[in-house]
């Protein structure tokens, strides 16, 4: 079978952290699930001749380009991985899609939900596959919390309450690299993680009916970059800049079933690094998980019996937490990277199939869609309408088959 599967030939643009997580998916894929196609780790981009080279020869790619423009006219790549900043995603899904590349972007998906919409319609027009890296949906804990979900084990859901907690810029001159410059990354803490609360929220318990909530920039002015590296970067001792973007968004929201989220996402919470969290209530019992723990799923069922009654801790390494029999035996946990693995799988799978799976591009411009309104909640002191901000003749449009 192997010599015969269709080849996927893979052209990733951007080569850092996302950059080296992507790498590390395709290169884990073949390892663990048995594809129908053949990932081809063909070529990788950056603007730095010296930097993607070196990033190809660590992370195992064919080639490497410096001009994303003519990774996409080649004529040996099937898919586009997108893993730059924010503010270039629309411009190269869109034009990987009219060239007729498969494409998989990072989240948040674009700067304005104007853009999402140009590239939801650009993968439709051009019938080609399309994905979103909402990774977090695809730790087997969070897979199982949605399979307990769906079978009715909590019953009907009350109450969300997700935060999404990290700490890294809490000092005042840490400088303002991309994630905190606003025509780069669109927002701050908003996008970067409220971003994953909101696509966890939509995959758990279902479509937003309307949100209320604040944004705060609590550091006005820092330090302009020096020079960066990863997250981080040197400040200068000269430049100031203003600050455009928040460090930490708070919201509510109505969800169009009946139930009630909370919602928080901050850089400020000093000693959480990754606090990735959600808790979900229903009326036959609750849920809990937290990314730094991502293989445990808490679990209380009103059902157990009087005075065995109690959160149990569940380990989701087992055959029956979807994804978690690809990899090791029971017990023996899995990480953050295989989240990308299993989601990269399913992509996979798409491609073979000529089907899109979700999250896809229509997830994404959805997720925009709640930021735009959270957003302009804060600037307004209102509530808005999340069908207000999405246009339904997008959403109608979705049972697209593939070619
Ligand atoms: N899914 C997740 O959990 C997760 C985590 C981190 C980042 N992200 C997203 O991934 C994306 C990239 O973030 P990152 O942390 O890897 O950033 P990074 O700064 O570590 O890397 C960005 C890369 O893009 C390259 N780049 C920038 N502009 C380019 C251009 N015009 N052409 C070619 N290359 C270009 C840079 O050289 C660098 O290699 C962002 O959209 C971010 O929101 C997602």
């Amino acid at each position: 079978m192997v010599g015969i599967r269709k080849e996927v030939r893979i052209g990733l643009v951007g080569y850092k952290f996302m950059g080296k997580a992507h790498s590390h998916a395709y290169q884990g894929l073949s390892t663990f699930f048995q594809l129908g196609v053949k990932p081809i780790k063909q070529a990788i981009c950056g603007r730095n001749e010296a930097g993607v080279r070196e990033a190809a020869e660590q992370y195992g790619w064919n080639s490497n380009e410096t001009d994303w423009r003519e990774l996409i006219a080649r004529d040996d790549i099937d898919l586009i991985d997108i893993v730059t900043p924010n503010n270039s995603h629309a411009e190269i899904a869109i034009a990987a899609a009219e060239a007729g590349k498969h494409v998989f972007c990072e989240k948040p998906l674009s700067l304005t939900l104007d853009e999402s919409k140009r590239m939801l319609e650009a993968v439709r027009k051009n019938k080609v596959v399309h994905m979103v890296n909402y990774n977090y949906r695809f730790a087997p804990a969070v897979q199982f919390a949605k399979k307990l979900i769906d079978e009715g084990k909590l019953g009907k859901i009350y109450h969300i309450r997700a935060n999404y907690l990290q700490d890294w810029i809490m000092d005042p001159n840490f400088p303002l690299v991309w994630r905190l410059e606003k025509s780069v990354c669109g927002s701050g803490s908003h996008g970067d993680l409220a971003a994953h609360l909101i696509d966890l929220a939509r995959f758990l318990v279902g479509e937003f009916e309307e949100v209320s909530g604040v944004l705060e920039t609590f550091i006005k002015e820092r330090p302009a970059v020096a020079d960066s590296s990863g997250l981080s970067g040197i400040a200068s001792t000269t430049e100031f800049k203003k600050v455009e973007v928040d460090d930490a968004s708070i919201f509510v929201a109505r969800f169009k079933n009946g139930a009630l989220g909370t919602f928080e996402a901050t850089r400020f919470a000093a000693g959480n690094k990754n606090a990735n969290k959600f808790e979900i209530n229903g009326e036959k019992g609750s849920i809990k998980w937290n990314a730094e723990n991502l293989n445990e799923l808490e679990v209380y069922l009103a059902s157990d019996e009087p005075g065995l009654q109690g959160f149990r801790k569940i380990n989701c390494t087992e055959e029956p937490h979807p994804f978690a029999g690809v990899y090791w035996p029971a017990g023996h946990i899995i990480g953050y990277e295989h989240t990308f693995i299993n989601l990269i799988a399913t992509l996979m799978n798409g491609i073979e199939k000529g089907e899109t799976p979700s999250p896809n591009f229509m997830d994404g411009y959805i997720t925009q869609a709640i930021m735009e309104a959270v957003e302009k909640s804060s600037k307004h002191r209102s509530w808005e309408q999340i069908d207000q901000y999405i246009k339904q003749e997008v959403l109608e449009k979705e049972k697209v088959t593939l070619v």
